[in-house]
């Protein structure tokens, strides 16, 4: 929460007066291992008046801003800016993965009426958005490779194996398996073991409703599950397993969308997959100016537009 008052009430509220509350709001004291990476108001109140999402040109004496404030452990920030500069790229600022990744799949109309991005990749990462700003943001350790690790005990083969079978023959839904259908076990030619379709389904599902389970309990405690017009939408790599989106919507009782990065231009095979959300959506982000408020210098998105701006319509 930062409060200040109006500088020239007669002229209304101006950038000056937004600069200077949102100053106020990361006035918080923090531990010295520790570092703000993002402040993003969630509503502005003036003179008492709550619920305003925009005060600029209104007419008031004091100002207030309720903020989310995203904080980070500065060993983390340095280290990625370290990896950065030993591959000879100059990172001009930092963006929450699971913020950058709403830029591509999810609408500002979905962040409007409310919607929750579900990310799995390695782990599984949550945010939920709601009047066009994110609300809440949450990490969950478990994620696609607890579901290679599954099927490397379950079918006894090496990880890489399991990886491979997961992504040529798996399924999040046994129900939609045609039974019957088989697998070799190894990559050795058809001779050799061969393994159920739905066997493999049966190690996958359960993992995959965990997950979902885990995903969907975070989103309640946020307070915002029954306010999520726009539903959940589904991305990452392992948002590609067929049948997720059926047993996502038993689980969450709201309408499921999977998350391919939208609005992309030209050769885009590559790209247009749940497992580049996070990457189109941080280059979406540079492009939007969205570093506005955030703690990243504006200079990042005169680099990034020259360079893929033409990769989108
Ligand atoms: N077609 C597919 N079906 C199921 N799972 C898949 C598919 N393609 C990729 N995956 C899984 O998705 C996971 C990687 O997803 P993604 O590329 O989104 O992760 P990441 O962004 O690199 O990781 P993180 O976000 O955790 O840092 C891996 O576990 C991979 O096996
Ligand atoms: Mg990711």
């Amino acid at each position: 929460m930062g409060a200040v008052p109006v500088k020239k009430p007669t002229k209304g509220i101006t950038e000056y007066d937004l600069d200077k509350v949102i100053e106020q709001a990361q006035a918080i004291r923090l531990p010295n291992d520790e570092q703000i990476l993002h402040v993003i108001p969630t509503q502005f109140v003036v003179d008492g008046q709550k619920g305003i999402r925009n005060p600029l040109g209104l007419y008031g004496i004091r100002l207030e801003v309720e903020a989310l404030i995203v904080i980070s452990a500065v060993t983390a920030i340095e280290n990625i800016y370290r990896m950065l500069d030993r591959l000879g790229i100059k990172a001009r600022g930092l963006v929450l993965s699971s913020l950058a990744c709403s830029y591509s799949v999810a609408e500002p109309m979905e962040k409007d009426l409310g919607v929750a991005v579900v990310d799995i990749g390695g782990v599984t990462e949550i945010s939920v958005f709601k009047d066009g700003e994110l609300r809440a943001s949450k990490v969950i350790t478990l994620g696609g490779r607890h579901i290679t690790q599954d099927i490397a005990i379950g079918l006894r083969t090496p990880y890489h194996r399991a990886e491979a079978i997961k992504l040529a023959y798996g399924s999040a839904l046994v129900n939609a398996v045609v039974e019957d259908e088989t697998f070799p076990l190894m990559d050795n030619g058809s001779n050799g073991k061969h393994v159920s379709k739905r066997l493999l389904a049966s190690i996958i599902e359960p993992r995959v409703e965990e997950i979902l389970i885990h995903a969907e309990a975070e989103i309640r405690k946020t307070g915002l599950a029954d306010s999520l017009s726009a539903g959940v939408i589904l991305t990452g790599g392992t948002a590609q397993f067929p049948g997720i989106s059926v047993l996502a919507e038993q689980i969450f009782g709201l309408p499921i969308k999977i998350g391919y990065p939208f609005g992309l231009n030209g050769e885009q095979g590559a790209v247009r997959s749940p497992a580049y959300a996070t990457t189109v959506g941080l280059i979406r982000y540079g492009l939007e100016g969205k570093y506005l408020h955030s703690r990243i210098s504006p200079s990042i998105a005169t680099i990034v537009k020259e360079e893929f701006r033409k990769w989108f319509a």
